[in-house]
Parts: structure tokens; C-alpha cells; sequence
């Protein structure tokens, strides 16, 4: 049965980290994965998730089965932290949401119940976009087509193309979008861009659907979901899936939320019925440590204080370093102008680096980054940013 199978290819991005752990050189730098590393290049536990851990140790009576949606808590918490507190769309009932295992068990979750559930057969990405989307989406059964997003020259959003490809889009097809710190340019729309999209997807009535992996590491809890509040606000139907991956650092845990929202209470319960049944048709119900944490952390004013503060600093070093880096290959006589890095949200900076500087940064030099250019800013440090940036100049020349 599986002798005529052929090896697949690595995965572009965690294949990477395989090779880096490989690598026997001791001054290898991985700017691969998109997880955050402290100043000492440890990827912290955050204390108040050591906190939450400590009460849930003490105070969890049963590892009874969760319902098939998840922990009701924490659903309700995510969708404060994506709509806001005052949400009048949560007042009204039309928010949905189940806990899944990660934002990729979210973007799975959809893709499923839009194939079998809905009518939507076509999702439209972002050239270029996380290359996983491409695979969850074609494996769920949707057709991927691209619209256009970056421009390389000017190292910005291409807006124009961007308009041009949504308004080719037809009602009945989904979009997706990034909610905010754009993987892998990020680059995200102005607020001014996000409302002449928005108003574009009602007007065309096609589906927006939002990855919200990175909320917190842009700039702002509040001021990362600027751009799905006012879709939110306008149409009849979303859907997001969301991560606390990164913002809780709760990686290996698989936390995630599929959030749907409906034109009426009524169509979100039918609806959420249906998303229900995909979930028990492929892991059943989620587990259940990582959302305890989250729905402790979230629901209890001070610990959320403290999770405000430990997200802040991850936020202030990325930025930080941001800065850094681009001063640094400046100063180091890089033959060209990253100022543009500087202006990129999240944990990413997309460099412009060629495929063939990548490998040579890699072989020659022991850095690892992704295949289209996309350093993790988040892997740099006061240590690796001389040796990093002299490497760097070093290939580009
Ligand atoms: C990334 O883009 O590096 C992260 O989202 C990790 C992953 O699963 O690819």
C-alpha cells in the first residue's frame, strides 16, 4: 500500500527548523520559525501562565471530556479580546466560537465546514501569504487562487493591484485576510485601506474570513484588530480564526478559536450547529489545559494586567531589535536601504533577500532563514545581531 509513495517535500518552514537543529556549528542563528525568543534565546513560559498553571495544579477535579466547542469561558473571552468588551454583536447573540487545537485546527475547522457545509468553494489568499494556507485550505477541498498584496520594489503594500484583484472577486468566494502583523511581509493596510476594503467585500459580497495569529505583537491588543472591528461592524458574515500561539506563548499547548459571526442569532446558532458537527467528525472536542489557562488568565482583571505587561515587553524587544537591525546593517555598509524594515508589524521582517542570498546565508554563514526572505525578529539579539548583519551585507555584495 504505501510502497509507491514518494517522500514529500520538507515543510518550508518547521522542515527548516529540523535542518537548523542539525547544523553542528556553534554560532548558527535561526530566524526560521515564528516563535518568540527572549534576549538570552530561551522562549519563555510566561509567569503568568506559571501562575495559571499553579491554580489549575490545584483547583482541576476532572479530566471529564470538554463539550465538542470547548471551554465556554474561554470562547467568551476570545471573543471580548477580538470584538471588545462591549461588543454589541456579542450582546446580541451573533458571535460563535469553539476552541480548537491552534489557529491552524481554526483554519482547518473552516475550510472544512465551508466546503461541506457551504456553498464556497474558492478561497482567495494574499501573494505571498503563509505557506500553510495554501495547504490547509486545498486539503480541506477549496480551490486557492491569489490576489495581489506586496510590491517588491517599493517594499509596501500594493494597493492599487490589491483593489483591482479583490474587485474580480465574486459574491459567494472567500477572502482572507491577516488580521494584523502580515506573515510573511508584515505589512498591513492603514486604517483609512482597511474601511475601502471592508466597504469593498459588503458592496461584493463575497465572504471575509480573518487569520488572527499575532494579536498583541503589532501594536496594540486594541489597535491589532482595528481592521476585523470594522468589518465586524459591516457585515452580515465572518469568520476568524485566531491564535494564542504567540500571545500567550502557549505554542506547544494548541490554542486556538474558530469564531463565527452570523447575521442574526438564529442563523449563528444553525450555523454553529454545523460547525459543531465537523468538529466531532475530526478531533472530537479540544483539549483542555492550554484554554484553562488562557480563560484564568483572561476573566481575572489581574492577571490579565500582568499578561498586558508581559506582551508589552515581547512587543518593545521586537521592536526593539527591529530598529537594531536596520542600524546595524547601515552601519555595517549594507549597499542598501532597509529603513522599510522598520516600518514592518509583528515578529517578521521580510528582507528582499534573494533565494540564492538565503542559501548562501545558511551555507556559508549558519543562518537560517525562510525561503522568501522572512527573518524572525524575534531571533535576533544584542549577541547575534553583528555577526547576523555582517553576514548579510557580506551576501549581498
Ligand atoms: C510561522 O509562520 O513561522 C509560524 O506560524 C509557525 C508555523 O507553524 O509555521
Amino acid at each position: 500500500m504505501f510502497e509507491n509513495l514518494a517522500a514529500a517535500p520538507a515543510d518550508p518552514i518547521l522542515g527548516l527548523a529540523d535542518v537548523y537543529n542539525a547544523d553542528e556549528r556553534i554560532n548558527k542563528i535561526n530566524l526560521c520559525v515564528g516563535i518568540y525568543k527572549d534576549e538570552n534565546m530561551v522562549t519563555p513560559i510566561l509567569a503568568c501562565v506559571k501562575k495559571a498553571e499553579s491554580f489549575l495544579l490545584e483547583n482541576e477535579h476532572s479530566k471529564a471530556y470538554l463539550p465538542i466547542e470547548g471551554l465556554a469561558k474561554f470562547n467568551l473571552a476570545t471573543q471580548k479580546l477580538i470584538l471588545g468588551e462591549d461588543s454589541p454583536l456579542i450582546n446580541d447573540l451573533r458571535v460563535k466560537t469553539a476552541q480548537t487545537p491552534g489557529g491552524t485546527g481554526a483554519l482547518r475547522v473552516m475550510a472544512d465546514f465551508l466546503v461541506r457545509r457551504t456553498k464556497v468553494r474558492r478561497i482567495w489568499v494574499s501573494n505571498p501569504t503563509w505557506p500553510n494556507h495554501q495547504s490547509v485550505f486545498q486539503t480541506a477541498g477549496l480551490e486557492v487562487r491569489e490576489y495581489r498584496y506586496y510590491n517588491a520594489q517599493t517594499h509596501d503594500l500594493d494597493f492599487d493591484a490589491l483593489i483591482e484583484d479583490l474587485n474580480q472577486i465574486s459574491a459567494g468566494e472567500a477572502v482572507l485576510f491577516h488580521g494584523c502583523c502580515h506573515n510573511p511581509t508584515g505589512i498591513d493596510p492603514t486604517p483609512e485601506q482597511w474601511q475601502i476594503i471592508a466597504d469593498l467585500a459588503k458592496q461584493k459580497g463575497w465572504l471575509p474570513v480573518f487569520d488572527l495569529a499575532y494579536q498583541g505583537f503589532g501594536q496594540g491588543l486594541e489597535e491589532d484588530v482595528f481592521g476585523i472591528r470594522l468589518f465586524a461592524q459591516s457585515q452580515p458574515e465572518l469568520l476568524i480564526a485566531s491564535s494564542y500561539s504567540k500571545n500567550f506563548g502557549l505554542y506547544n499547548e494548541r490554542v486556538g478559536a474558530l469564531t463565527l459571526i452570523a447575521e442574526n442569532a438564529d442563523i449563528a446558532d444553525r450555523a454553529f450547529s454545523q460547525v459543531k458537527t465537523i468538529i466531532r467528525a475530526n478531533y472530537s472536542n479540544p483539549p483542555s489545559h492550554g484554554a484553562n489557562i488562557v480563560a484564568h488568565i483572561l476573566t481575572n482583571p489581574e492577571m490579565k494586567e500582568e499578561w498586558i505587561d508581559e506582551l508589552t515587553t515581547m512587543r518593545q524587544r521586537i521592536h526593539r531589535m527591529r530598529q537594531l537591525f536596520v542600524k546595524t546593517l547601515q552601519d555595517k555598509g549594507a549597499n542598501q536601504d532597509f529603513s522599510f524594515i522598520a516600518k514592518q508589524n509583528g515578529m517578521f521582517s521580510f528582507s528582499g533577500l534573494t533565494e540564492q542570498q538565503v542559501m548562501a546565508l545558511r551555507n556559508e554563514y549558519g543562518i537560517y532563514i525562510v525561503k522568501s526572505g522572512r527573518l524572525n525578529v524575534a531571533g535576533m539579539t544584542l549577541d547575534n545581531m553583528s555577526l547576523l548583519c555582517e553576514s548579510i551585507v557580506k551576501v549581498l555584495s
